[in-house]
Parts: structure tokens; C-alpha cells; sequence
């Protein structure tokens, strides 16, 4: 039996925080429920000291969504009135999590703190103390982990743990780590985590900001990770966080090579993406994975002839597994007399003979030329016009 991944959705928390994605009462509770739906095992629902607005949008989502499997969490700074307010928003769910951050790497100490490292700790120590006065759950994120000091880093897990903290969060806040460094990181800590107890829970929460945070956050899956922080459309902080439906499709793509799984329902990846993408006003790439309009369009003749004979031959995900529900043929000067066939057949046309077929083709090929693209309404005005012909 394969590992079962948690996945934490923060599209309301760090998603929100991409500007202009401002999201009100209505809407982040019109999502919260489309996350539900998508089987996401956490919902980060927002900062809950950051506004009044978010406070009340928690509490909401707590009591209307957090309920069964979905665990309901919110962000707290390692302070006691932030964790105060995370604590009376999501009590409301059956399931309730307290998310506390506090950085972990020089700069963070040093620049932004001006303390010393003991100093730091000792307030995540304290501050996971009291947070566990509240409730049993605690989820501490080491922020800036990936360009940390190991030592200092495990020393700070190690004694947030023994204060309470159940899940220790790896986030790579700046999109500084590798692949193959960031793999390597969580081996290690997992190896010293799983030592301390088994059921203590490895996160990370990965951003991309040299485009690597769906490998990063594969890497870390294969090196033990049991939870990944991301978020729908890859929304979040500069270049966004890893995309949800990136890592759980390549994870469901090769299974046997991550012996790991999701309880995503996948089928509700395209929904989800669309109705994000239309409550914030973010437009998807066309080119994005999984979701953008071309993700499972093909336009060249090679290709096209190649799917028509059989869909594995360019397709390793199949649209409607994603909700989409088919495969796109674009017919342009490029596609062959396969595909072009193939689009007049499904129109309704037939050919009594290999001329007749050859001409329209040849029509086809001049206005493609023409048009660039070409499309069923375009099919159906070749074909009429042959039709009438007759
Ligand atoms: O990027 C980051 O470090 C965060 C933490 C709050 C997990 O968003
Ligand atoms: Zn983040």
C-alpha cells in the first residue's frame, strides 16, 4: 500500500496574498467549499490576526467546512494574541490545526529579529507551549528553512517538538533550494524526526521563485515528506507557491515511482482552477500545466495523426481525469489528412471516393493557410459548401 500524502491547500492564506486577489466573505467561503469538494485533508484558511475580515472568513469556513475529513487551520506569528486569534476562529471545526511560523535562518535572527538564536528559539518554544494550552495540534513552519543552518534548524525542530508541536513545516519561503539539495534536507530531518516519534507529521511548503517548486516539492515527497503546502493555480507570495494540481497530478502520473498517493478527487482540478481563477481575476497561462487552455491541445499534424491512432501515444494524463472533458485537435496547415478526416467525419461528411477527399483537403490546406487556425465552424462552411456542390 502506497504512502497517502496530506495536502494542504493555503490558496486563502498565502494564494491571497498575491496583489489584487483580494477575496471577500462570500467568495473565500464559495472556495473553501470547492476544496472541500476537492478532498484536500487541510484548508489554511488565513491570518487570522491580519484583519477582522479574515478573522470572521476563518470562523465561517471553520464552522461551515470543517467538518468530516477537512482539518481547518489558520496562520499565527509566534506571538500569543496571533495565536489567540487562530485559536477562537478555527475552534469552530471539527478538526482544528494552529499554524505557528517563525524563521529559522540568519537573516531572519539576525535582520529581522535582532536576537540571538537562543533568543529566537525560545519564543517558538513558548509560543508552541501555549498553543498547546488550547489545542492538540500544533503545525510549526521553520520559515526560511532551506537556506538555514542545519544544526541550528534541527536544534529548533527538536525543541519545538518536545514542547508540542505535531507537524514540523520545511518551507523554502524564497525559492532558494534545488531539487536534489532540498531532497537531500528533508531525508535528513525525517530520518531525526521519525526518530523522535513516528507520528509526528514532515510538511513543506515550497515557492517559485526559479520555477522549481512543483520539483522541490516532488523531491521532498520521494525523501519522506508526509504533507505538502500548496496552492490552486500555483497562486502565492512573488512567483507563487507549487501548484496543487501540478504535484498531485505528477504524483498520480508515476505512483509507482513516489509509492505515494493523494486523496484528491482529481476530477475536481479544472473546476477548482476556473472558479479561482475567475473569483481573483487571475488569468491561467494558456500554456500552464494540467489547467491552461492548451494543456491538452494538439496542433501539430504529427501529433495529431499519432493521437488519432491512439491517445497514449502524446497523452500520459487524459483530460477528463482532470475534469476537462477532452482532448483539443487544432487543425492548422499542419495537421494532417488524418485529423482532418477525422473533423469532417465528426461533422457529418463522408467521401465516395479518395479525389473527392484529396480536394476538400486541398481547400482545407488554403484556408488554413489563410485563417491560421481553423475551426469546426470553419469545417462545417468547407463542408457545406462541398455538399452543395454534389
Ligand atoms: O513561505 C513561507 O515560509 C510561509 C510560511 C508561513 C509557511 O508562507
Ligand atoms: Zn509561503
Amino acid at each position: 500500500m502506497s504512502r497517502k500524502i496530506l495536502v494542504l491547500d493555503t490558496t486563502l492564506r498565502d494564494g491571497e496574498q498575491v496583489p489584487g486577489a483580494k477575496l471577500n466573505l462570500y467568495e473565500k467561503l464559495e472556495l473553501a467549499h470547492q476544496l472541500k469538494a476537492l478532498n484536500v485533508d487541510i484548508i489554511e484558511a488565513g491570518f487570522a490576526a491580519s484583519s477582522q475580515g479574515d478573522f470572521n472568513a476563518i470562523k465561517e469556513i471553520a464552522s461551515q467546512v470543517g467538518s468530516g475529513g477537512t482539518t481547518i487551520t489558520a496562520l499565527a506569528r509566534a506571538v500569543k494574541g496571533d495565536i489567540d486569534a487562530v485559536y477562537q476562529s478555527v475552534k469552530y471545526a471539527q478538526n482544528p490545526l494552529i499554524h505557528i511560523v517563525l524563521g529559522t535562518s540568519a537573516v531572519h535572527v539576525d535582520k529581522k529579529f535582532n536576537k540571538t538564536g537562543d533568543q529566537v528559539l525560545e519564543m517558538g518554544v513558548e509560543a508552541v507551549k501555549y498553543a498547546k494550552t488550547l489545542l492538540p495540534h500544533i503545525q510549526y513552519s521553520t520559515e526560511d528553512a532551506s537556506r538555514s543552518d542545519f544544526e541550528y534548524l534541527w536544534k529548533t525542530i527538536e525543541a519545538v517538538v518536545k514542547a508540542g508541536a505535531t507537524m514540523i513545516n520545511i518551507p523554502d519561503t524564497v525559492g532558494y533550494a534545488v531539487p536534489e539539495e532540498f531532497g537531500e534536507l528533508v531525508r535528513k530531518i525525517n530520518y531525526r524526526l521519525k526518530n523522535m516519534s513516528d507520528s509526528l507529521i514532515l510538511s513543506v511548503h515550497c515557492h517559485n521563485d526559479t520555477g522549481l517548486a512543483t520539483a522541490n516539492t516532488l523531491a521532498a515527497i520521494k525523501n519522506g515528506a508526509d504533507k505538502i503546502e500548496c496552492t490552486v493555480n500555483g497562486l502565492g507570495e512573488r512567483a507563487g507557491n507549487a501548484a496543487l494540481e501540478e504535484v498531485v497530478m505528477a504524483m498520480k502520473l508515476r505512483s509507482a515511482y513516489y509509492d505515494a498517493h493523494t486523496d484528491i478527487i482529481t476530477k475536481e482540478i479544472f473546476k477548482t482552477s476556473r472558479l479561482v481563477s475567475n473569483l481573483t481575476g487571475l488569468d491561467i497561462q494558456v500554456n500552464k500545466a494540467i489547467t491552461g487552455d492548451n494543456a491538452f491541445a494538439h496542433s501539430s499534424g504529427i501529433h495529431q495523426d499519432g493521437l488519432l491512432k491512439s491517445r497514449e501515444v502524446y497523452e500520459v494524463i487524459a483530460p477528463e481525469d482532470v475534469g476537462v472533458e477532452s482532448m483539443d485537435i487544432i487543425l492548422t496547415a499542419r495537421s494532417g489528412r488524418h485529423a482532418f478526416r477525422n473533423a469532417a467525419e465528426k461533422l457529418g461528411c463522408s467521401f465516395s471516393d479518395e479525389a473527392e477527399f484529396g480536394a476538400l483537403f486541398a481547400k482545407f490546406l488554403e484556408l488554413a493557410d489563410a485563417k491560421k487556425e481553423i475551426y469546426d465552424h470553419d469545417v462545417y462552411y468547407l463542408v457545406e459548401k462541398h455538399n452543395g456542390s454534389k
